[in-house]
């Protein structure tokens, strides 16, 4: 939109090129995991994001047919695969955006908390090598328990002086897309339309839609509202239990991945009005971490957003999800300190 109305208020050819020359800088976006099962459709999207001009592909293992096999999609970026661990340096360096979907996935029963054993230890690794190579990248979070893997990154991050709380998201576009989703469904609106700002943290109850600001309006009960917030809140463990032990969201989670990384994008671009949900150092409660709506630029974050009027029933969600939330932030602050 922005290259548009620059273009067509200049009345000069060499100030067009020059616009649109400046206007799609060039943009290295890694992924951290990218053999897995978000990592394989999320570098397919990126791969087909304009906004990209180089896209790097890092795994333990599998990343070379991964990257073999997107870099013959005659879009922007240019592909490189990287695996194991000796070249994760070269991966993150110059990176302006790292997307990391690298980790265990939840099987039925489990709660997201259940894998903090075995990916904090994965986070950890990862962030220091990101502090190492690439520091002034955005740093996009999917791994989980997100609400403990983003305290763990900037305890990393702080360790070795580069932390910078513009530049680090907990990815909880998830929650949006699906309470968009739920919501145009249950409320017959036009789901292309919809938005529903989601906040707190990313697992269970700490997910708290604010169906009450969800726009177009639609006429839900009481009961309605209730339904969809579980069903919001319990999405993840919806596809879990679908997929009987192969797994969670992973073609969503991509989807979910890409807007967000998408929009971090754009606001490093100089975008202007690009407003993303995430879960980012805040001050908007008491916790040093909430997701709420985040504006981004060219820093990163440009502004946290406050909540705005809450109903009764998202008042008291609000307070109910705040010990849970704590105890989480507290585990990953812990972990990367003992
Ligand atoms: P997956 O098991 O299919 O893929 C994970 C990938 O990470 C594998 O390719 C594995 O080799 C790789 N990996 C493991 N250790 C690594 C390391 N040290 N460095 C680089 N790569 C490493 O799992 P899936 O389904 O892709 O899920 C990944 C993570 O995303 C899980 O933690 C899952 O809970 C989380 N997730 C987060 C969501 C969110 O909304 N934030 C939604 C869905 C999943």
């Amino acid at each position: 939109r922005s290259i548009k109305s620059l273009t067509t208020s200049s009345s000069s050819h060499i100030l067009r090129r020059g616009y649109a020359s400046e206007a799609v800088p060039d943009r290295k976006v890694a992924v951290l995991g990218a053999a897995g099962g978000i990592g394989q459709p999320l570098a397919l999207l990126m791969k087909l994001n304009p906004l990209v001009s180089s896209l790097a592909l890092y795994d333990i293992a599998n990343t070379p047919g991964v990257a073999a096999d997107i870099s013959h999609i005659n879009t922007r970026s240019e592909v490189y695969g990287y695996s194991g661990e000796a070249e994760l340096g070269k991966a993150l360096e110059g990176a302006d955006v790292v997307i990391i979907p690298a980790g265990v996935p939840r099987k039925p029963g489990m709660t997201r908390d259940d894998l903090f054993n075995i990916n904090a230890g994965i986070v950890k690794g990862l962030c220091e090598a990101i502090a190492k190579h690439c520091p002034q990248a955005l740093v996009n979070m999917i791994s989980n328990p997100v609400n403990s893997t983003v305290p763990i990154a900037a305890e990393i991050f702080k360790k070795a002086g580069t932390y910078d709380p513009k530049r680090l998201f907990g990815v909880t576009t998830l929650d949006v897309v699906r309470a968009k989703t739920f919501y145009a469904g249950k409320g017959k609106v036009p789901v292309a339309e919809v938005n529903v700002p989601v906040v707190g943290g990313h697992a269970g109850i700490t997910i708290l839609p604010l169906f009450s600001q969800a726009t177009p309006k639609a006429n839900l009960s009481d009961a309605e509202i209730t339904a969809l917030t579980k069903r919001t809140q319990d999405g993840g463990t919806e596809v879990v239990e679908a997929k009987a032990g192969k797994g969670s969201a992973t073609l969503s989670m991509a989807y979910a991945g890409a807007v967000f990384a998408d929009a971090c994008l754009k606001g490093l671009n100089g975008a202007s009005d690009v407003v993303e949900c995430s879960f980012v150092q805040s001050t908007v409660t008491e916790l040093p971490f909430f997701a709420s709506k985040v504006r981004l630029g060219k820093n990163g974050v440009e502004e946290v957003l406050g909540l705005g009027p809450l109903s009764d029933y998202e008042k008291e969600g609000l307070e109910k999800l705040k010990p849970e939330l704590q105890s989480s932030i507290e585990k990953g602050i812990k972990f990367a300190n003992q």
